[in-house]
């Protein structure tokens, strides 16, 4: 378990480099993350290198004792090369160029952009590739960033058309597939088609998606020619990349495969404020952030790579410049986001950034360090957190055991692009409805694994199945052959691979296995919520839920009303092996029908206080309280009279505000 800082030296004086790595170093800090913005220091004209600065500046860094993570600088092409080649700026929905003056103004499509970003990367790897301070690489800089995986120019136009003819070989196929019949939208040859962009009213579905899939294989093909690259001239380093919160524009497992190392940057209370929640829970987590943004992103990265690698590479250490608002995180808060990471099988957190600057787009973004060079609370607790880590590692000499969870959720990044592209109802997200089911399982105490419809998933308990509008064969066989409880929620099988309506009607391939089929769906406006009611043994019925968003008529052909409406028609079935969910349900109502599938499934559960999470890594339990108030919680006692009872190693059973409590269990 380590800690790092993302530094930018070409941003401060020389002077400060030596004093600025000792003091990392003071703090407790081993990584530092360097050089994804240095192109136009690394290159001021085009094919003459200044590589004098960046040579003394790692001989710094390494002299200190600091392990670097190189990074490839093409998430910033300089003025000279955008003014040479105007074709390499990424084109926006409005059919204009993006400009110079920020960043990621390049398109993933352009040939000439790629020619150039082979031939920097190839040049950055060079030189610092065989260095022995270099551990690790970053390719660019989180891809997609400010809306840029779509690009509409004229290369991405070509292209989309040549991965079309791959796809479909034959114009026929693709006709059929997208149903091109309807509106008189069918094509006689690939060269026909165009990107979805300024249509009188929506594109073609099918189009539409299979423009995003185009678009999430640009990205991926775009990292692996860098990859390839580093791996030649660096070889034994790990290549990573990191990846954003809530962030879903190209498929983060494609790309995966061919990093060592998936990284995550941790902006929770950015995120808060940015994304899906509703106004109570904004002003509620303002200071903390919900409670289940890192963990879900931590279990999301932690399923990327192969054997679960992943870090925080820039994790926010106090308030940022970026999102509505931006308070200031609450004391305590860098601590327990770091030690939840390590908690989810994290070995390196770190923080964005060294010090804040003074000048420019971020001068409001925190850092380590205030821009005066003093210490700022991230720093305050960081040094905190480096005293602890060494303690505790004491106590795991061996590294900690991995993560066990009866819980799989399964995520596709190809349903959230389906629903954004058709959602029937104004507020229907899928990526909301993901998180939403995470969130409900975490409050309930268990621990999740977030995995893709690829992964193996015969070894878990529960399945849930939270966005799955496409099961494919190989998922089907899976589910076929589980012994687990399988909750699947709504729309799950509702649709073909090219987003027509399943054959033999939602939830299509899984009708046999939930025993239902769906006659009728509707989205519900606010206000037209739809009271859920469960029959009692006695005969009578009690309300226990309420739908909202999302309902759906169900017919059970093997499966029985679990949950129905005012009118006795079910919304939520079972049978033995699966729980069919036709409808949205408020939080609290998925921790219910939660609770109850984890009976079945013989997981045992707990109703935690509000605002506190447990995580569970092996012999290693963390506690998190992210609530105002001080919360009891400790370990259940072993069940097994022999086994020794769980040992407290940090903090108290009485956890404060913000702080923590961390357990060896044997
Ligand atoms: C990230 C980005 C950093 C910095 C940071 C500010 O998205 O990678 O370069 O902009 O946000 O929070």
């Amino acid at each position: 378990m380590q800690l790092g800082v993302c530094y930018y030296p070409e941003q401060w004086p020389e002077s400060y480099w030596l004093r600025d790595a000792q003091r990392m170093v003071a703090m407790g800090i081993s990584h530092v993350r360097i050089a994804e913005f240095a192109w136009s220091r690394m290159e001021p004209h085009a094919g003459q290198f200044d590589w004098a600065w960046l040579d003394r500046v790692v001989e710094v860094l390494h002299t200190a004792g600091l392990k670097i993570i190189m990074c490839t600088p093409t998430t910033t092409p300089p003025k000279w090369l955008v003014d040479s080649d105007p074709s390499i700026l990424a084109v926006d929905a409005n059919n204009q160029p993006r400009r110079f003056g920020s960043r990621r103004h390049y398109c993933f499509s352009s040939a000439a952009y790629r020619v150039q970003s082979r031939r920097i990367s190839h040049a950055v790897a060079q030189r610092y590739g065989r260095h022995p301070a270099v551990v690790a690489w970053q390719t660019d800089n989180e891809y997609g960033c400010h809306f840029t995986v779509q690009s509409f120019s004229v290369s991405a136009h070509k292209g989309f058309r040549a991965w079309l003819q791959k796809q479909y070989s034959s114009i026929e196929a693709l006709n059929t597939a997208w149903g091109t019949a309807f509106w008189s939208q069918s094509y006689t040859s690939f060269d026909q088609i165009d990107p979805p962009l300024q249509t009188v009213t929506e594109a073609l579905p099918a189009l539409r998606l299979d423009w995003r899939r185009f678009g999430s294989d640009e990205v991926t093909s775009f990292n692996r020619e860098q990859v390839d690259i580093l791996r030649a001239e660096s070889p034994g380093r790990l290549i990573s990349h990191n990846f954003m919160g809530f962030f879903t524009e190209f498929d983060h497992y494609k790309l995966s495969k061919d990093l060592d190392v998936a990284t995550y940057d941790n902006y929770p209370i950015g995120f808060t404020q940015m994304f899906f929640l509703n106004p109570q829970e904004k002003q509620q987590w303002a200071q903390v952030g919900h409670p289940d943004i890192p963990s879900f992103h931590y279990d999301l990265y932690r399923g990327m790579c192969a054997d679960g690698k992943w870090w925080v590479m820039e994790q926010q250490p106090g308030p940022v410049n970026w999102a509505q608002w931006n308070p200031i995180p609450k004391d305590g808060m860098v601590r327990l986001w770091t030690w939840q990471a390590m908690a989810h099988g994290c070995d390196l957190v770190s923080y964005f950034r060294w010090r804040q600057t003074p000048f420019a787009q971020e001068q409001l973004h925190a850092g380590l360090l205030a821009p005066d060079d003093s210490e700022a609370q991230g720093a305050i607790e960081v040094k905190q957190l480096a005293a602890e880590l060494q303690q505790i590692a004491q106590k795991f000499p061996h590294g900690h055991a991995p993560i066990q969870s009866s819980v799989a959720l399964v995520f596709d990044y190809d349903t959230v692009w389906m629903a954004e592209i058709q959602p029937q109802g104004q507020n229907y997200n899928a990526l909301e409805l993901v998180f939403r089911l995470y969130s409900s399982l975490r409050a309930l105490g268990l621990n999740v694994d977030i995995v893709s419809p690829q992964a193996n998933l015969s070894h878990y308990s529960m399945l849930v199945l939270a966005a799955q509008w496409h099961v494919s064969d190989a998922l089907l066989q899976q589910l076929e052959a589980s012994k687990a409880q399988i909750v699947v929620a709504p729309r799950a099988g509702s649709k073909s691979a090219h987003m027509s309506i399943a054959e033999s009607l939602p939830p299509g391939n899984l009708s046999s296995l939930a025993g239902v089929t769906v006659k009728r769906v509707g989205s519900l406006p606010p206000g037209l919520d739809v009271p859920l009611f469960q029959h009692l043994q006695s005969g009578a019925q009690q309300r226990v839920a309420n739908a909202t968003r999302w309902a759906e008529d169900l017919q059970c052909s093997h499966a029985s009303p679990y949950w129905v409406n005012a009118q006795g028609a079910p919304i939520v079935t079972r049978n033995a092996h699966v729980t069919y969910v036709g409808a949205w349900l408020d939080d609290a109502d998925w921790q219910k029908l939660f609770q109850d599938v984890s009976l079945l499934a013989a997981i045992p559960t707990q109703s935690l206080a509000l605002g506190l999470r447990i995580s569970c890594m092996g012999g290693f339990v963390l506690a998190a309280n992210f609530s105002d108030a001080a919360v009891a919680w400790q370990p259940a006692a072993p069940s097994a009279p022999a086994s020794r009872p769980a040992q407290i190693l940090l903090g108290d059973t009485l956890i404060p505000p913000q702080g923590i409590a961390i357990w060896q269990v044997f």
